[in-house]
């Protein structure tokens, strides 16, 4: 029977001694769970941590600079990050297929890792965000078959660290219970799931810089009108995808061939089923109207209205 505050001496204390005086790194994300690892593991041990955030230039508007703010200048958590946007889409140029661009991201994410890993001399141990639901599920993931997941708790067990998992016996909630009593901000607490290939697997076929945009730039204002109607924490996942289909529309008076801008929006207790999200009309207009207005090169946006079975959230 403990209580939060309990957890965080005694994971303080434990990390202090297994780690001395040696060095950890960790791979965050930008998610809940490398989040709140990392800034318990500074509380710790502080500088004695440095943690290595890839930004593969898949990330959502501003993701990379909230989570930089958040954890670096306000919290004070070590962070190298690393801008691979360019190396990340070079190496995806002309992949259309689904399988082929998660294993290219994952293995790419995990070269730029080790990369930067080696930069720091004597890193005994690497840290990662593994919760009791992940060590439970390990080997017994069906999703795993279905799509290869990449996230970056599967970062190099190869490579000879040894591990710290201080979030080993927690559950999702009691992770963001921890990340709220450890100063992280509410939103990057309460964020929503987000794919370790991340916008990479929302265009459709081919990524190129134009389609990375127009899902970059329409999620962003999604997001902003959910959480304006109150829904950001009811819906448990909403986002935009480009299908890469064009169509025809009218414009003032001229005729247009561009994209259409799909929104899926769902409800689901795990992510292992789920159904849509009944987004109020009134607010699917407003976004559908902002979105056709503010980014360009869309001309029609679609409302996915499938649960999963059979469709799956993400389109890859
Ligand atoms: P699907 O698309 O399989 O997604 O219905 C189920 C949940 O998993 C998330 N997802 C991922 N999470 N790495 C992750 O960490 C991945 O590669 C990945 N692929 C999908 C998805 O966003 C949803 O919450």
């Amino acid at each position: 029977n403990w209580t939060m505050d309990d957890f965080i001496d005694l994971q303080v204390d434990h990390i202090r001694q297994e780690v001395g005086d040696k060095k950890v790194i960790l791979g965050l994300s930008g998610g809940v769970d490398s989040s709140v690892t990392a800034v318990l593991i500074h509380k710790a041990i502080g500088d004695q941590l440095t943690c290595i955030f890839v930004d593969h230039g898949l990330l959502r508007k501003n993701e990379a600079d909230q989570v930089m703010n958040a954890l670096n200048k306000d919290l004070g958590v070590n962070i190298i990050k690393v801008d691979a946007a360019d190396r990340f889409l070079s190496k995806l140029e002309g992949v259309t297929d689904p399988e082929t661009k998660r294993k290219i991201i994952g293995k790419e994410f995990i070269e730029v890792f080790n990369e930067e890993a080696k930069k720091i001399p004597d890193a005994d141990f690497l840290a990662q965000g593994t919760l009791y639901t992940d060590v439970i599920e390990s080997g017994t993931d069906t999703a795993q078959t279905i799509k290869s997941h990449h996230n970056v708790g599967g970062l190099p067990k190869k490579l000879g660290f040894k591990l710290i998992e201080p979030l080993r016996k927690l559950f999702k909630d009691e992770t963001r219970e921890l990340g709220e009593k450890l100063g992280i901000p509410h939103e990057l607490v309460w964020r929503q799931p987000f794919p370790g290939p991340g916008l990479g697997i929302r265009v459709i076929g081919e990524i190129t810089p134009e389609k990375l945009e127009i899902v970059r730039e329409s999620d962003a204002i999604l997001r902003e009108e959910i959480k304006k109607a109150g829904l950001d924490e009811k819906i448990w996942q909403y986002f935009t995808v480009l299908p890469g289909i064009r169509s025809v529309g009218v414009m003032g008076d001229g005729r247009t061939y561009d994209y259409a801008v799909a929104i899926r929006a769902v409800t689901s207790i795990d992510g292992m089923t789920a159904d849509f999200a009944k987004i109020p009309w009134d607010v699917l207009q407003k976004i559908s109207v902002r979105i056709v207005n503010e980014v360009d090169h869309v001309n029609r946006i679609l409302y996915d209205v499938t649960s999963k079975p059979p469709s799956t959230i993400e389109y890859e």
